[in-house]
């Protein structure tokens, strides 16, 4: 990288070399075009459908393939939100690519021989989860299904016909027969380009002058793009950011894409803790044997946050990033005395969540850093770890309030609340640690004075106080259960 050009001049990043439905591509994008505009409006491919345009309901939904730790995965992903940039290297599957009116997809079948189908608008996007679903696991139970299908609103089918054709499939068929050959042909050209990584070429030089979509090549070049954009916004799944540019209309100058890097896809174990880089997805996390093993409480919060198709490559860094105060992840990774490695071209520099948030929507990220790892200590298999989500519904429904507790064998102890202040905080009142005599309900109404929160659409600064009182009390009943 020549840091002396003209910014704005070198890194215009756009052409992108890909698979479509089993057909090498490279093509030159517009920055920061999602995948559905791309699709869609580029490619002429009309199979997948734009409804909400926020990653909501799921009838956009497309599989990306792609070589992950020595394996293909196939994971469905809402195409509306998952910038096209991300594509580079990987597999794109519509629905186009699976079946045609004369030669239908199992699944296809499955869907008309149950009645899965209406007026049919939402059914690419039922095709394309299940395809994810079905490719990846044998058999899938029925909680599988469920967990692949909760991103899918259907609004005139009903779900029970759709479902019924999910457990027919599943206990009919397996990867063998619901992934075509055209796809099996990628694979190895997927596990090559993990191995040497195509090169991600400039554009023609007439394209998209207005701004920058900056993919880097390794760790290196993304440090090197950040002392020169150091105002640059970072983008890791993109789950928060594309809503912004689809729905608030928000523009951004220079967006620099971290998530593609394999540096920070890794989870890895040393003696601080567990450390979670900044492009893992929680789907990575909940898949995650180390995870599993040593962070369980995290593992189940994650299921709850947004959907399969946005936790396929949401991330806990872009979650920390956004700061909203009601983070499904924040309290939870405060009580666990999270650390962050903030990195830049010149520096790393660790600094504890608790001091990260600075106030509404604020970090204390400088200029020219970003998140590199997100490092949890690993908590003493006697501690008592709980988190609570109060929410409208349970899949893909952002937190009225959110709530998470440790309580250690020795008294140390933590309780940290999300949606009742500017930014997530940990309780003063439970700071000193915890005894037996505690009196909860006195705690949690002293709590509930503590914060400050706010009324909007999603409940009222009373509503909120008594959830507050709610959550403490139910962890009461966990502690002593
Ligand atoms: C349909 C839908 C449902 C959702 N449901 C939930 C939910 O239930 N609970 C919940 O908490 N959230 C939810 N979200 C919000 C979002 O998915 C999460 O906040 C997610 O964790 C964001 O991760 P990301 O990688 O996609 O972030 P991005 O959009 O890539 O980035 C988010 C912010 O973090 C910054 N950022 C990203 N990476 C870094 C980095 N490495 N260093 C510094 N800054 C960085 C970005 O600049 C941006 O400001 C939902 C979103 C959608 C679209
Ligand atoms: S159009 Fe609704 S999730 Fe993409
Ligand atoms: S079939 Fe009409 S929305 Fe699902």
């Amino acid at each position: 990288m020549k840091q002396e050009q003209k910014p704005g001049s070198t890194y215009r990043y756009n052409r992108i070399s890909f698979y479509l439905n089993g057909r090498f591509q490279e093509i030159d994008i517009a920055p920061g075009i999602s995948t559905m505009d791309l699709v869609t409006k580029q490619l002429h491919l009309y199979g997948t459908k734009c409804s909400c345009n926020e990653g909501d309901c799921g009838a956009c939904t497309v599989v990306i393939a792609e070589c992950r730790e020595g394996s293909i995965v196939y994971e469905a992903i809402t195409s509306c939100i998952y910038p096209a940039a991300k594509l580079h290297g990987k597999h794109l599957i519509t629905v186009e690519g699976l079946g045609t009116p004369k030669e239908l997809h199992p699944i296809q079948k499955a869907l008309l021989d149950h009645h899965g189908t209406q007026c049919g608008y939402c059914t690419p996007g039922f095709v394309m989860s299940l395809f994810a679903c079905l490719a990846s696991v044998s058999h899938p139970d029925q909680e599988s299904i469920l967990a692949a299908l909760e991103g899918n609103l259907c609004r005139c089918t009903g779900y029970q016909s759709i479902l019924a054709a999910a457990a027919e499939l599943s206990r009919e068929h397996d990867p063998s027969t619901i992934v075509p050959p055209w796809c099996r042909k990628v694979e190895p050209k997927l596990f090559a380009f993990a191995q040497k990584p195509l090169e991600v070429k400039k554009p023609s030089a007439s394209l998209f002058s207005i701004d920058n979509y900056l993919l880097p090549g390794d760790l290196q070049e993304l440090k090197d793009m950040l002392a020169l954009y150091p105002e640059a916004s970072l983008i890791a799944g993109g789950t928060d950011i594309m809503v912004q540019v689809n729905v608030q209309r928000k523009h951004f100058d220079t967006l620099i894409d971290l998530g593609n890097l394999p540096e920070l896809r890794q989870i890895k174990l040393s003696r601080a803790g567990i450390h979670i880089g900044a492009g893992v997805s929680y789907s990575q996390i909940m898949d995650s044997g180390i995870a599993k093993c040593d962070l369980p409480e995290l593992v189940k919060l994650c299921r709850l946050i947004a959907s399969k198709q946005i936790r396929n490559f949401g991330t806990l860094a872009g979650n920390i990033g956004n700061a909203s105060p009601v983070g499904d992840s924040l309290p939870l990774l405060l009580v666990y005395e999270t650390r962050l490695l903030l990195s830049s071209q010149s520096y790393s520099r660790e600094c504890a969540l608790r001091d990260f948030f600075i106030g509404y929507r604020l970090t204390a990220l400088e200029p020219g850093e970003f998140i590199q790892e997100i490092i949890i200590p690993i908590p003493p298999r006697t501690a008592f770890i709980k988190s609570l989500k109060s929410s409208k519904r349970k899949a893909e429904d952002i937190s009225a309030v959110v709530s998470a507790i440790r309580i250690e064998e020795g008294g140390k102890a933590a309780l940290a609340f999300g949606g009742v202040a500017a930014q997530p905080l940990l309780s003063e009142y439970f700071a000193s640690g915890y005894s037996p005599e505690v009196d909860w309900q006195a705690l949690a109404e002293q709590v509930a004075q503590e914060f400050t929160p706010l009324s909007d659409v999603r409940g009222s600064a009373d509503y909120r106080r008594q959830m507050i009182i709610n959550h403490i009390l139910q962890y009461r009943e966990a502690y002593h259960g």
